[in-house]
């Protein structure tokens, strides 16, 4: 068993950390506050390749492992964990499933742009009435022919406003339960196809999530991807891997805020001394440190099985469960480090904890992972 990274591995791990220190940092406390998304941001990681890094090169992708996306996803959303949504998003949950399923028409008009960080996409599978009961799809793509007619409401869409390809999963045979359900391509600007406002959230304040409404959308059956009635499978494959970048995001929103507290404690004083050294805080600082320690090496034994075509389910929900966690117990006691300082957005904690939260929620509730997991460990 080898625990080393690589040196491309660390190579690209430490330009994600640059990439962070300099371009992320610089106004994350303003668009969180302004719910502002981090249009330039965005932009220059997709010409660094991040918005497309485990795309083969000849779909205009950086042709990274998936170890090495855990530890840009890492890296980023210590920082900023508005953008690494749109970073985990736009690799696992579209680039990765047009590129395992989608037709060679498909990958050339729509993956390559995407890869390329030219377009960004987004994944719509949850609705009002179907969240954690996904199979319960109201959103309906009824079979006219030659195209599918497209009706219904989705929610909570992350890149909802800024994307320009959207993955729609959407009931094509009510009867068929989840085997009649579709995945179609849905381009911005078809008639019928619109945004509606963007939410006011918790956390995660500059990433762009909105409902989309689509009324009597025709989408072309050559924008199915795969078989008729692949939909739901192909949703929860590609969730899988999803939940891998979402388990990283996790670790890092953790370490990010264990970092601050660290340096915090060493030089904040009480009664003479610095608080790193009561043992209140460093019995604090060593669990954050063994919680954030164990989670890595979940994320990373995800990616790993992930990266040699080894059954990854259990181990990547697993990772997310735990990771996010990880995220919120080390960012609340990250705040109660800096007390009175870490009620406010200077010191960048109180931040984290609001966008841990949601690493418990998207890409499947911490309830799911259990479900998930529970599953495979009672198999046969
Ligand atoms: N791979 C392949 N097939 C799978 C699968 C997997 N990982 N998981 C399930 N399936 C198949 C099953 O084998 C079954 O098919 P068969 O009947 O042919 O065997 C079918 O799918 C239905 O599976 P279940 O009976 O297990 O379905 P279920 O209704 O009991 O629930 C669930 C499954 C795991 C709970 C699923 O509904 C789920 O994951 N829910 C959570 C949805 C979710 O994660 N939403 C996140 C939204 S996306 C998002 O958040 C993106 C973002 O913006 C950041």
């Amino acid at each position: 068993m080898i625990f080393e990274l690589t040196e491309e591995q660390q190579m690209i791990r430490d330009a994600a950390r640059d990439f962070a220190q300099s371009e992320l940092k610089p106004g994350v406390i303003e668009r969180d506050e302004h719910q502002k998304f981090p249009t330039e941001q965005v932009k220059k990681l997709g010409e660094l390749g991040f918005l497309g890094m485990m795309v083969d090169p000849k779909y205009n992708g950086a042709g990274l492992d998936t170890v090495s996306y855990v530890l840009v996803m890492e890296e980023l959303s210590k920082i900023d964990a508005s953008a690494s949504v749109v970073v985990s998003v736009n690799n696992s949950l579209v680039c990765y499933g047009l590129e395992k399923y989608a037709t060679e028409a498909q990958k050339e008009k729509y993956l390559k742009p995407l890869a390329a960080g030219e377009h960004i996409g987004a994944f719509c599978l949850s609705e009002p009435e179907a969240g954690s009961d996904a199979t319960s799809q109201r959103t309906t793509a009824e079979d006219k022919g030659d195209h599918y007619l497209l009706n219904g409401t989705k929610n909570w869409i992350t890149n909802g406003g800024t994307a320009s390809t959207y993955l729609v999963i959407a009931q094509t045979y009510p009867d068929k339960g989840h085997r009649g359900i579709n995945a179609l391509i849905v381009e911005k600007g078809m008639e019928g196809f619109t945004i509606g406002p963007k939410e006011n959230k918790l956390g995660i304040r500059g990433s762009d999530t909105h409902s989309l409404m689509f009324s009597d959308v025709k989408v072309p059956k050559e924008n199915r991807i795969g078989e008729d009635g692949f939909g739901f499978k192909f949703a929860m494959k590609t969730l899988e891997g999803g939940r891998i970048g979402i388990a990283a995001q996790a670790l890092g929103i953790a370490s990010g805020a264990y970092e601050l507290a660290l340096n915090y404690a060493k030089e904040r004083q009480t009664f003479g001394k610095p608080i790193a050294e009561h043992q209140a805080i460093q019995f604090k600082l060593a669990d954050m440190a063994t919680q954030i320690e164990a989670a890595r090496l979940l994320c990373l034994k995800a990616a790993w099985l992930k990266d040699n075509d080894l059954p990854y389910v259990q181990a990547s929900s697993m990772a997310k469960l735990y990771a996010s966690e990880v995220a919120m117990n080390t960012t609340v006691e990250a705040v109660q480090i800096h007390g009175g300082y870490g009620f406010v957005k200077e010191y960048h904690v109180e931040r984290l904890m609001r966008d841990a939260k949601i690493t418990q929620i998207y890409e499947g509730t911490s309830e799911i992972q259990r479900m998930v997991i529970s599953r495979e460990v009672l198999k046969d």
